[in-house]
């Protein structure tokens, strides 16, 4: 009798695993946690990137360009003196636009194929954001160095 009873309890506590294994299995996953001014706007990074990685990511683009936060970001419309980081700026569509082109232009010419986080902040890209503005906002448009006297056809 009291076999059976174990074997049944076995039984009971089995299936019992099985149902809480399958709702933990079958759960959301977890909302990552925000920050206050990481409201989520993300068009290019992925939505759950760290606060750190989003930071490395945003300095970086300050030492490529030679730009502060304020040059891409737009002034809060409520908070004076603050940023408004999620909001649309001109900067801001113009740098994401690159964004887009520098994934493109590695995917299609480099074969460096993944996401534009792991890439950029693995420094996987051949072309990226320093390769062309070098510490400028407005890369070089023209040989600025003086064209040597016997350079052919001068
Ligand atoms: C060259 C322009 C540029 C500079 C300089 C820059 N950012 Fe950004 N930032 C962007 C772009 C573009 C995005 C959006 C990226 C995307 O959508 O994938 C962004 C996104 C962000 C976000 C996320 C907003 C959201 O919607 O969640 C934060 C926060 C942020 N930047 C903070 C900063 C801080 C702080 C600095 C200065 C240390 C800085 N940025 C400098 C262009 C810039
Ligand atoms: C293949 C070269 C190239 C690459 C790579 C590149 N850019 Fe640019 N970018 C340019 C050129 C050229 C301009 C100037 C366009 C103009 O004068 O109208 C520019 C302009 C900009 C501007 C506007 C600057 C201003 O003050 O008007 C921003 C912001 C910008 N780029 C951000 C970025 C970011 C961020 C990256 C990397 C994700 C990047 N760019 C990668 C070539 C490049």
């Amino acid at each position: 009798m009291s076999h059976r009873l174990n074997k049944k309890t076995a039984v009971m506590a089995l299936i019992g695993g099985v149902l809480i294994a399958g709702t933990y299995a079958f759960s959301p996953a977890p909302v990552p946690v925000q920050q206050k001014d990481h409201e989520n706007n993300l068009q290019v990074l992925p939505k759950d990137i760290s606060h750190d990685e989003l930071m490395q990511v945003m300095h970086s683009y300050e030492v490529a360009l030679n730009l502060g936060c304020e040059d891409c970001h737009a002034p809060s419309a409520t908070e004076p003196g603050k940023l408004d980081f999620s909001a649309d700026s001109k900067k801001k569509a113009i740098a994401l636009d690159m964004m887009k082109m520098v994934q493109e232009m590695n995917t299609t010419y480099f074969d460096v194929k993944g996401d534009f986080k792991e890439n950029y902040l693995t420094s996987a890209f051949k072309v990226t954001c320093i390769t062309c503005h070098n510490g400028h906002a407005k890369p070089a448009d023209r040989i600025s160095i003086p064209i040597p006297k016997d350079w052919p056809g001068k």
